[in-house]
């Protein structure tokens, strides 16, 4: 069978590079990721593919999220949201851990390999090995004839269309997408009311219009790539739901523009980070109007202090991140829960840019593979 779509079978359309048009694809995966899976009856998600009735899925007692890079990102997001809208303990580990690992898990544990590809090596291994141990193993995929996605015992397609550059955008909004509705699902059988449901739907329904609007601000986010663009190092910096996106937008800057760089939870900078900054390292910080906004300005200063240069994301209309940032990307006000979908795409936009005007390869950077299928 087919398992990997080729840059023969898709058009780069109007697009100089694959991976711009996948950027801004993300309007329509994300909206795919949900399509026929929100139900405004029972406020709540429907996901026939998981394969599991209410009882069982009210029986679930820990979740696990496994994968490899981007989407152990995505999964590392989905703790906080599983963990926010559905109060089940959930886990992450890189597949290429979790497959060796020992790790104990009660009887009644759900385990997730999330995978663009299905065929990741690591992640394959990760799901054969739940399996063996018994616990059911549900598959996150976007490649619907892949190995994982026959080999899982359910789970939920992304949806989203071939994936043709090799770094990952519009799966990790997708696979966030996923979670949340898992999330919403999980929620709603335990605690969750139905008008807090259909709040979560709401707002899962306005993410893709919001998304358009981040798109529209691509020149300004190249003039910012480009005043960057001869760093040598930069820090990424977040907290709560944003502390993974942190990572992920380092995965970027590093997997397409070969400059050093690095996600932290922000807080953690005075406990070794810090050290780092200069004036020629700039710090990407993540700080949108959350619950830890106020926190992460702290941050900001203790950056500013060492005449580190401060890059924000940051919600329309705040005003007070202006005052403390050397430039600032807004994105639309969404909740705290869904935020890291909206942050996402100004880094991988920050990244793109930044490639191109390094004049790197965006599409194939070097040592990477689309796919790794080998250990
Ligand atoms: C490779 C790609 C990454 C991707 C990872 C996991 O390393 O270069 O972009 O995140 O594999 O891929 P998967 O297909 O399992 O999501």
């Amino acid at each position: 069978s087919k398992v990997e779509f080729s840059e023969e079978d898709v058009n780069k359309g109007d697009f100089p590079h694959y991976m711009l048009k996948e950027i801004y694809e993300q309007t329509e995966t994300i909206q795919d990721a949900m399509r026929g899976r929100l139900s405004r009856e029972e406020a709540t998600s429907k996901l026939g593919g998981l394969e599991m009735t209410n009882a069982e899925l009210r029986s679930v007692e820990r979740i696990i999220l496994t994968g490899c890079g981007t989407a152990s990102h995505a999964a590392m997001v989905g703790e906080y949201i599983i963990e926010e809208l559905a109060h089940v303990p959930t886990e992450v580990e890189f597949a290429s851990e979790f497959r060796y690992r020992n790790m104990p898990l009660p009887k009644d544990s759900l385990v997730f390999v999330i995978s663009q590809s299905g065929e990741t090596a690591d992640t394959l291994a990760a799901l054969r090995e739940s399996q063996r141990k018994g616990h059911r193993t549900l598959g996150v995929c976007n490649n619907v004839a892949s190995t994982i996605a026959r080999e899982s015992d359910g789970g939920v397609y992304m949806h989203a269309g071939p994936e043709i550059g090799v770094a990952a955008t519009k799966s990790f909004t997708s696979q966030v997408t996923i979670l949340t509705l898992i999330g919403l699902l999980l929620g709603r059988i335990r605690h969750m009311s139905t008008t807090e449901g259909l709040r979560i739907i709401d707002e899962l329904e306005a993410i893709p219009a919001k998304v358009a609007k981040i798109l529209e601000q691509t020149d300004h986010i190249k003039k910012i790539a480009e005043k960057y663009s001869g760093a040598h190092s930069m820090m990424f910096l977040g907290r709560q739901f944003n502390y993974p996106v942190a990572l992920e937008g380092a995965l970027k800057m590093k997997e397409i523009s070969y400059i050093h760089a690095s996600g932290h939870p922000s807080a953690e900078l005075k406990h070794g980070v810090i050290a780092l900054i200069s004036a020629d390292v700039p710090s990407v910080f993540i700080a949108p109007d959350d619950s830890v906004f106020e926190k992460n300005v702290s941050n900001i200063e203790e950056v500013r202090a060492r005449k580190g240069p401060i890059i924000s994301i940051a919600t329309e209309g705040n005003t007070k991140i202006e005052k403390v940032s050397d430039d600032v990307i807004f994105i639309p006000p969404c909740p705290d829960f869904l935020s890291p979908i909206l942050t996402s795409i100004p880094l991988q936009l920050l990244a793109y840019h930044t490639a191109v005007t390094l004049g790197c390869d965006v599409d194939k950077p070097r040592n990477l593979a689309k796919s790794v299928t080998v250990e």
